[in-house]
């Protein structure tokens, strides 16, 4: 490492800091250019771009992490470029090749080494890549151009408490539309979330659950997060939908509870009226990792799982699998880790 930045690790929540160089790509007249590396973090658009009136704009999120033999690698970013190609073709936008995707993030993690932070701290490096639609434009129809950036900040854990259990309640609003965008990371979903998050604050709780917005019977989301939990004869089960953001921490702890620890593995409904099927649960994402679920507030009754202080046997199980994998210390299933050299 060249640089060195004043930074206490252990302290960090998941808040932006400017980082060094960030990376931006203009899409104009049908491709991409080359992208650079550049200092500044604002951007100059139109008072008229897409993004800004019609919500024509997509991100990711994925994570550089510190090993202990002081390499720096990437938790499968194919799979967030995959993704964020699915959101691209939903809002009608052009696409940006995998290896593109994957380069432009090798390229802000390099450039931004230090920021890495140290192995053990319990901090990563969030990479935030995004697409938005730009130009001059007033009816609603697709930009004449198109930015893709990425640019990276070091964040400690999302939820406060990180491996301890929080509490969420059901919210009565939806985050998206039985055949809507919810399963693309567009930014209206989130926009739509900020109301219910704030009342499940308010509450005293961590964020909200949302349920299908068809029937409201059944779990979807925990804020911006997805929901798993442990059966009592030890399923990790998830749940389907349409509506879902599919998560690449959730389809990775699939695979680990199968292939690492002997677990079956069930994606199916899960009904909020029978949460006693589960011993655990908890939310999963690049953000929230795993965060263990207390308990859930549902018609004012808070159903509890394992323990409101406790973290389950099969959940911690589950987190020293995943973390095990991210920070290198377990070996990875082929393909998942990408090395930042
Ligand atoms: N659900 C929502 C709504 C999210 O915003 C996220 C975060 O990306 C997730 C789930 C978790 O997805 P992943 O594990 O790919 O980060
Ligand atoms: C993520 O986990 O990457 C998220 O997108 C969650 C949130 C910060 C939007």
């Amino acid at each position: 490492m060249s640089k060195t930045v004043d930074i206490e690790w252990s302290k960090l929540g998941f808040s932006y800091m400017k980082t060094d160089l960030r990376y931006v790509s203009t899409w104009k007249d049908g491709r991409w250019d080359e992208g650079q590396l550049v200092e500044d973090n604002k951007l100059s658009i139109s008072e008229a771009s897409t993004a800004l009136h019609y919500g024509q704009q997509c991100f990711e999120g994925l994570k550089a992490y510190r090993t202990k033999d002081n390499k720096i690698q990437l938790f499968r970013p194919d799979q967030n470029a995959i993704r964020m190609n699915n959101s691209c073709r939903r809002v009608l936008m052009p696409e940006v090749p995998v290896e593109k995707f994957v380069d432009a993030c090798l390229q802000v993690v390099k450039a931004n080494e230090h920021f890495v932070p140290p192995y053990g701290s319990g901090a990563t490096l969030y990479l935030r890549p995004f697409v938005i639609g730009v130009g001059d434009n007033l009816g609603v129809k697709p930009a004449p151009e198109f930015i893709f950036s990425v640019f990276c900040v070091p964040v400690g854990p999302y939820f406060k408490g990180g491996m301890a259990p929080v509490n969420f309640v059901v919210s009565d609003y939806d985050r998206a539309a039985p055949f809507g965008t919810g399963a693309a990371k567009v930014g209206g979903n989130y926009a739509g979330s900020l109301y219910p998050h704030e009342e499940a604050v308010k509450k005293g709780f961590q964020d909200c659950i949302y349920l299908d917005p068809q029937t409201h019977t059944k779990i979807e989301e925990v804020g911006a997060a997805n929901f798993f939990g442990i059966t009592h004869d030890d399923k990790f089960v998830t749940p389907k939908s349409p509506s879902i953001l599919p998560s690449i921490t959730k389809y990775s702890l699939m695979h680990i509870a199968s292939e690492y620890l002997g677990m079956g593995i069930e994606e199916r409904d899960v009904f909020i009226d029978y949460l006693d099927e589960f011993k655990e649960a908890g939310a999963c994402g690049t953000a929230a990792v795993i965060t263990p679920i207390g308990g859930i507030s549902y018609n004012d009754e808070l159903h509890v799982f394992h323990s409101e202080t406790e973290v389950g046997p099969v959940t911690k199980k589950l987190y020293d699998t995943l973390y095990g994998i991210q920070f290198g210390d377990i070996e990875a299933p082929e393909g998942w880790i990408v090395e930042v050299k």
